[in-house]
């Protein structure tokens, strides 16, 4: 694929997601929430990376409510302020602050004392523009997450675990084939609102 059809794909995805309705949204949330809410690499997990929609994106609140509730720790991504086209995660705890960043993105308010390496999250729920059954991702094009989680996919880490990467999409963003580029980051595995897909 081409830069250029992977830009009209990314385009065509993102028209698709933003045209559900408010009620199909939150249909598709309370079913992502049906799928994951029980799983053990769920519950198990201690601390979780979730994001904040827009664009359409499918939205993990409920999950990340659920997971307030148990005690979880809970953290939302944050432009990286030094880094470029990277992302750092901070801890969001029940009642805290949003502000907008320079793309009118809620998130919370960068505090050195809530920060945690992106390598000591253990679970991450990843929001993408496309995907496809074998769980490659296509983002928003600016490969922050393949930046920030690059530590899985080189060298003596290859085989690391930790932290699981959950793609997290409706199911109008799957096409029937993705090449994954040489710097794209794995999924562990993808959950739209309808399925579960786990690599070969
Ligand atoms: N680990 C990396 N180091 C340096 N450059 C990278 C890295 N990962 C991705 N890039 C660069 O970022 C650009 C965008 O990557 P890509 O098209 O895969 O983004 P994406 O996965 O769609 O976006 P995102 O991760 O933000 O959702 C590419 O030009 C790629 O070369
Ligand atoms: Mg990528």
């Amino acid at each position: 694929m081409t830069p250029s059809e992977r830009a009209s794909l990314r385009k065509s995805l993102r028209h698709c997601r933003r045209q559900l309705t408010p009620r199909e949204q939150d249909a598709a949330a309370s079913r992502l929430y049906d799928q994951v809410a029980g799983k053990r690499f769920f519950h198990c997990a201690r601390r979780i990376a979730f994001y904040l929609p827009g664009d359409g994106e499918i939205d993990p609140g409920l999950l990340m409510a659920a997971a307030l509730e148990r005690g979880q720790h809970c953290y939302l991504p944050v432009i990286h302020p030094h880094k470029k086209n990277a992302l750092v995660f901070v801890r969001f705890r029940s009642g805290d602050v949003l502000q907008t960043n320079r793309w009118g993105i809620y998130e919370p308010r960068l505090r050195s004392a809530a920060l945690i390496p992106a390598r000591a999250l253990d679970l991450v729920l990843v929001p993408l523009v496309g995907f496809d059954a074998a769980c490659n991702r296509l983002g928003m094009g600016k490969g922050f997450y393949d930046r920030t989680f690059g530590f899985r996919a080189s060298g003596v880490r290859s085989r690391r675990r930790s932290p699981r990467l959950i793609g997290v999409a409706h199911e109008c963003q799957r096409v029937s084939a993705l090449k994954a580029q040489d710097w794209d980051i794995r999924m562990d595995r993808i959950v739209s609102d309808w399925q579960t897909y786990q690599p070969q």
